[in-house]
């Protein structure tokens, strides 16, 4: 496995690879490795010649109050990991690499880079948009891996590939999680162990809240309110945002139906975690 670290050197390995037309599997990543992450690497390893991965905790797509201190940080571990799935390239970029003094270019999707984790993270999707958009010129990839965990940003970077017109083919991996059903996640390191205990609550509300969504004559409001009353009264999280939206536009469905996705937000202590199902409802009727 080759370890790359700058920005000369990643543009002359892609050109030769390029131009033998071996096809590129691209993984980003902000590190500290874990099985969702080696899942999505499994997935590339089996659908492309050559599999990069990046390990980058991206500044930008911190706020000024957020956690990009104390995010976890294991080169040598994420090393390893990436090794044993037979990972090619692991690009390991410094910030001066990537943001060299006065660097000024952003990209920026409007609208949808606002709404859900976009309100309570304003700043968030623009350093995601631009991380990716700048990752995807120096890595040139055929295919570009994205989490379903992360269901907005597979949508806003989505929409940055049609509306930029990156020749590339995005695909998405399933949710991983731990046995009691929470998302892995770089972040729940930082949950205490009461935290922890009580962090299942999410994916038993949205599986709970898929469950009522199915039924006929159901209100949006209804399953939302179901959710709240789970969350709050089976653990300590506040719940930053819980959302009905169709699962493509993210646009908030007035009726349960289509291609659904019921998202949330919910912050244990200064943890926030996020978590997502999607579902289909059709009306019944024959087409
Ligand atoms: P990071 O949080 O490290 O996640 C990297 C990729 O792993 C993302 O596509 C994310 O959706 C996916 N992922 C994380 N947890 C997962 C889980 N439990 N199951 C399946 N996939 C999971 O997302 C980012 O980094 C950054 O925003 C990035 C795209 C690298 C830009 O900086």
């Amino acid at each position: 496995m080759l370890i790359i670290k700058n920005i000369k050197s990643i543009n002359s390995k892609i050109n030769s690879l390029k131009r033998s037309g071996r096809s590129i599997g691209f993984v980003p990543t902000m590190g500290a490795l874990h099985e969702g992450h080696l899942s999505i690497m499994r997935r590339a390893r089996r659908q492309n010649d050559i599999v990069v991965v990046s390990v980058f905790v991206n500044p930008k797509q911190f706020g000024l109050n957020e956690d990009f201190a104390r995010y976890p940080r294991q080169e040598k571990k994420d090393h390893l990991l990436a090794k044993k799935e037979k990972v090619d390239i692991i690009f390991y970029p410094s910030i001066e690499e990537i943001y060299p003094t006065r660097y000024l270019t952003y990209i920026n999707v409007e609208g949808i880079s606002r709404i859900l984790c976009g309100h309570d993270r304003p700043v968030h999707f623009k350093g995601v948009t631009t991380i990716v958009g700048k990752l995807l010129n120096l890595v040139r990839p055929d295919n570009l891996y994205l989490g379903q965990k992360d269901a907005q940003q597979v949508i806003v970077l989505r929409k940055m590939i049609v509306d930029l017109n990156f020749p590339v083919k995005v695909r998405v991996c399933p949710i991983v999680r731990e046995p009691d059903g929470l998302a892995l996640s770089s972040r729940n390191k930082y949950l205490t162990n009461q935290q922890r205990l009580e962090s299942p609550v999410l994916f038993q509300a949205l599986k709970k809240a898929k469950i009522k969504a199915l039924k006929e004559n159901v209100s949006v409001k209804g399953v939302l309110n179901l959710m709240k009353s789970n969350i709050t009264k089976n653990s300590s999280g506040s719940i930053d945002y819980i959302a009905c939206v169709d699962a493509d536009s993210l646009v908030p469905l007035d009726v349960i139906k289509g291609r659904v996705m019921i998202a949330l937000a919910v912050k244990f202590g200064k943890t926030r975690l996020i978590d997502n199902i999607v579902f289909r409802k059709d009306d019944g009727k024959k087409k």
